[in-house]
């Protein structure tokens, strides 16, 4: 068994948000998926994200407003969201308390989504999902 404790993780700044990604832990070969830990601080927003991969996250302190397609919706702590391959995103703190959020991500599974797989070096270039 291994501890991953988020207070112990590496950070860096992504505009206001704090991200902790899993690559520091060395577990390439072993995941069939990314992941990561992420706080946005009180009344505050990440960038705006769009990536091929799939994007599941789990808000694990405060409430999360998700923002896709022009709507906005409210995501409580302990609660899921699921975000689909090219599916565009921003992620609101309306809270006085940091939003934090532990997130895994990967390409889709079943190859469907060709416009991934051809986006693939374009995501690259965009940098790492958030
Ligand atoms: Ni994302």
């Amino acid at each position: 068994m291994r501890h991953f404790a988020s207070d112990d993780a590496d950070s860096y700044a992504v505009g206001t948000v704090d991200v902790a990604r899993w690559e520091q832990f060395g577990l390439d070969g072993t995941l069939p998926f990314q992941a990561m830990w992420y706080t946005v601080p009180p009344d505050s927003s990440s960038p705006r994200d769009q990536h091929p991969e799939v994007e599941l996250s789990v808000v694990v302190g405060g409430t999360a407003h998700v923002e896709t397609g022009g709507r906005v919706r409210e995501v409580a702590q302990g609660d899921c969201f699921l975000l689909e391959s090219r599916e565009a995103h921003v992620i609101h703190n309306r809270s006085g308390e940091p939003l934090r959020v532990f997130t895994t991500y990967w390409m889709p599974l079943d190859g469907a989504d060709e416009t991934a797989a051809a986006d693939e070096g374009a995501a690259a270039a965009e940098g790492a999902p958030l």
